[in-house]
């Protein structure tokens, strides 16, 4: 049976082969490389979720199968917005993990008095991932050219947000 729950120190070395392992299949999925990806790295970020943000995993049978994670960006004035990173692990995806990581995230994101904006950057490399991101309702906002630079090519970047507050968006820097 799967569960979803919040991610423990103990998992960082397991998500830490998992996304190694992602990103040394496939350059064009995540902007990290292989030897940027720390054990402990893992640990402060599951260990900072335990009082802001959120930090899950997808657990079946003792495996870990996928971790999804929302942080903090660190200042008042953005202390309504969340910054997403999910990676379903190697031989997991295309079984609808993603999406179920995906919409137990927003719920949070949706419970939270807090949060109000969670926001994204997919390369455009990575049209599984940006195909799921729209169907749940997360908006382009823009496109940084040329911003991943790959083995033998430039990726760009594509920002992404989905507005889980309450209140009707205000936005916009020329509106108050
Ligand atoms: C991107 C990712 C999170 C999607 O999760 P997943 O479990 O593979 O996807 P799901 O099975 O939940 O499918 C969700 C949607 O993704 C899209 N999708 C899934 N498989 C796809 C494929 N082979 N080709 C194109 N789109 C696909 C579809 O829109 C699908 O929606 P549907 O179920 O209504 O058809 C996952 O593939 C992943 O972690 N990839 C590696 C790391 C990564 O790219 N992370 C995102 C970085 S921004």
């Amino acid at each position: 049976m799967e569960t979803i729950r919040p991610a423990r120190i103990e998992d960082a070395e397991r998500i830490a082969a998992a996304e190694r392992a992602t990103v040394s299949a496939d350059e064009g999925l995540l902007a990290a490389r292989p030897h940027e990806v720390s054990v402990e790295g893992h640990r402060r970020r599951i260990e900072r979720a335990e009082t802001e943000g959120l930090y899950i995993v997808a657990e079946a049978d003792g495996d870990l199968r996928g971790h999804l994670i929302l942080e903090p960006i660190g200042y008042e004035s953005l202390a309504h917005v969340v910054q997403l990173t999910i990676v379903v692990h190697p031989g997991c995806r295309g079984q609808g993990l993603g999406r179920r990581l995906m919409n137990h995230a927003i719920a949070w994101g949706r419970r939270s008095e807090r949060i109000e904006r969670i926001e994204l950057r997919v390369r455009s490399t990575n049209p599984r991932a940006v195909r799921l991101y729209e169907s749940l309702g997360f908006e382009h906002e823009g496109r940084m050219r040329n911003r991943i630079r790959l083995s033998d090519r430039y990726a760009d970047d594509l920002c992404m947000a989905l507005w889980v507050g309450g209140a009707a968006e205000a936005g916009g820097a020329d509106r108050t």
